[in-house]
């Protein structure tokens, strides 16, 4: 085994529900519990990720089309709540659901998926926006995103928050018109408050501002 996985194994002993909280578009039931309950173990995660590296590919970098996001880096918690969302229907993806359904992943395989995930390095080579909105989504994400995000997009594991720097710009500009236009389900309230009266050029502007954040340290 690798330096680096017996590391992730040493950090990540605790269960993951001794950091996680219950805010109420969150529940934690269900196998969502299960699965932030559960240790995961990189080793079998890596094993049962073979089935989703045909769209999010080997490293988990996804494609920098945007049409598959990165996991690399992405909080384990982040990744557990998300399968177990898409799992439950609230937040609609025809495409991968065959593969995320219940006979093909069990709570803990999630569990186990997610440390792995959140464990491999992040690469700088994600899709980038144009790059003229720069400063105008940063000014806007100072204001109303970073309490959340971050200042630097690294997100909150705790809290659930998803890193958002260094993602491929069309998924996170497809992920905010979805969340704003209320059909992604799932996502917290306050955050669709925040991003209900923004334009469509308002949210390139902060998807491209989000795409350019170097890969946070971890
Ligand atoms: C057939 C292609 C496909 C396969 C196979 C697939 N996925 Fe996905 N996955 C997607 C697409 C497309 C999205 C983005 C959906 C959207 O735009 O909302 C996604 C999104 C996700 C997300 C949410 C990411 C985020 O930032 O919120 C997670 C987590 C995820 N996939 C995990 C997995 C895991 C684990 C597997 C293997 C068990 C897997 N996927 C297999 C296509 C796939
Ligand atoms: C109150 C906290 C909060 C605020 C404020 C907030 N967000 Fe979020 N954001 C979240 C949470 C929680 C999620 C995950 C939602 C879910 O479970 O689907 C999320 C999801 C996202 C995603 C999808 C990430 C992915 O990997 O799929 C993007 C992109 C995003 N937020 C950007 C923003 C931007 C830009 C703003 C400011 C206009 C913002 N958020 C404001 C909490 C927040």
């Amino acid at each position: 085994m690798n330096k680096f996985l017996t590391t992730m194994m040493v950090v990540l002993s605790l269960p993951l529900a001794a950091v996680a909280q219950t805010p109420a578009w969150n529940e934690l039931k269900g196998e969502l519990k299960a699965a932030l309950e559960s240790k995961g173990d990189p080793v079998r995660g890596e094993k049962a990720f073979d089935s989703c590296v045909g769209c999010h590919r080997k490293d988990a970098s996804g494609r920098t089309s945007g049409a598959y996001p990165r996991l690399s880096g992405q909080h384990a918690t982040v990744l557990i709540k998300q399968i177990a969302d898409i799992r439950a229907g609230r937040r609609s993806n025809p495409k991968m659901e065959p593969y995320l359904d219940d006979h093909a992943l069990t709570a803990f395989e999630i569990a186990d998926l997610a440390i792995y995930v959140q464990g491999l390095p992040i690469s700088s080579e994600n899709g980038k926006g144009p790059g003229t909105g720069v400063a105008a989504g940063r000014q806007i994400y100072d204001r109303d995103c970073a309490s959340c995000h971050g200042g630097k997009g690294e997100g909150n594991a705790e809290k659930f928050y998803p890193m958002v720097a260094a993602q491929h710009y069309n998924y996170l500009l497809r992920e905010l018109k979805f969340i704003r236009d209320g059909d992604r389900r799932n996502a917290n309230p306050d955050m669709v408050k925040a991003i209900k009266p923004y334009s469509t050029a308002d949210l390139e502007a902060l998807a491209d501002y989000m795409a350019q954040l170097a890969p946070p340290k971890k």
